[in-house]
């Protein structure tokens, strides 16, 4: 998928000093972090071409014109330490000092008014978290393995779900070819009869919860009967586990396959996310995947890191959720 805009090592650099003087973590204080780099929008401080950027990207996602969206040659951090595979979130902590991506991060948020979701169960409640390559997760379908991943949302099973997906490239080898790919939700309605349609928004379907979600809260191991569309063209849908609740009528099966073929045939997207690539795409309205097209070293594949943000459509899509943030923190659910 071609960048929808790259920035030049010149706009790279003043980004990035504009953001260096951001002196909060974010991992301490979430709150206090967001409102830091409120105060350099609010300053005017952030480069005319980037605010520009943003608004076109925001512009089109309300017009529908597209859902993903690639930014080349982003500011991230000078210095991107190594990550111990056995605890690689306790390690960030202790060796990464500069939060430059985190920065970047939150402000694209802000500047196209998505505002962050984290999940109090997971990562302590981090609205930056890292899709890294777990020793304990190996093997198994989750973000945190270096597994492949069929098409999927993000937190199928969850009551609070997120709308959009940041992931900036940390550290990507340009010499493994690991692709994202992402299916649009008008592209899956094309391939799916009115009926089906009409079958696949009946709650007939269940999700069990992934094994990273089960492994942070012991409560969670199948959701709650739901459909598999919902709004216009949102689908709830993880590949090969997303299956049809028991009692449901023989319709709902047909329509499983239905939707399965659907996905086979529907056009999609495929990004190579390269270090300093911002590849922001919807969770709900499209599905999306992890291809391993060419690894050339499995040791340095595994040391692929993408820092990952949750967001929300718009304020009022969080606000719906308020009552479920954790110690008064906005976006932060106690899921
Ligand atoms: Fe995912």
């Amino acid at each position: 998928m071609k960048p929808f805009y790259a920035l030049s090592d010149h706009e790279r650099d003043a980004l990035y000093r504009v953001l260096e003087s951001v002196g909060k973590n974010p991992f301490e204080d979430y709150p206090a972090f967001s409102r830091a780099v409120a105060d350099v929008v609010d300053r005017g401080e952030v480069p005319a071409f980037f605010t520009q950027v943003c608004g076109r990207i925001r512009a089109e996602r309300e017009a529908g014109v597209s859902d993903a969206h690639v930014l080349r040659n982003c500011p991230i951090d000078a210095h991107v330490p190594d990550l111990d595979p056995d605890d690689p979130i306790a390690d960030k902590y202790a060796k990464k000092k500069t939060f430059v991506a985190e920065a970047f991060l939150e402000l694209f948020a802000q500047l196209v008014a998505t505002p962050l979701l984290a999940y109090a169960t997971r990562f302590n409640g981090d609205f930056f978290t890292d899709v890294v390559a777990i020793n304990r997760y190996s093997g198994m379908q989750t973000g945190f393995s270096d597994s492949e991943l069929v098409f999927h949302n993000d937190r199928t099973a969850h009551a609070v779900r997120a709308d959009f997906i940041s992931l900036l490239g940390m550290r990507c080898s340009d010499a493994d070819f690991i692709y994202t790919g992402f299916v649009d939700g008008r592209s899956l309605l094309a391939h799916l009869s009115e009926e089906q349609q009409a079958v696949l928004r009946q709650p007939c379907f269940i999700t069990p919860f992934d094994v990273f979600s089960r492994d942070s809260n012991s409560r969670q191991t199948v959701s709650e009967r739901h459909p598999i569309l919902e709004n216009h063209h949102s689908f709830r849908y993880l590949d090969t586990c997303t299956t049809v609740a028991e009692g449901s009528p023989e319709e709902a099966v047909r329509a499983l396959l239905a939707m399965k073929n659907a996905l086979v045939r529907a056009d999609k997207v495929r990004h190579r996310i390269l270090t300093g690539d911002l590849f922001a795409l919807a969770n709900q309205d499209g599905l999306h995947s992890r291809e391993k097209m060419e690894i050339n070293d499995p040791a340095r594949a595994r040391r692929r890191w993408l820092l990952k943000t949750y967001a929300f459509r718009d304020q009022s899509a969080a606000d719906r959720y308020s009552g479920h943030w954790l110690d008064g923190v906005p976006g932060r659910v106690a899921d």
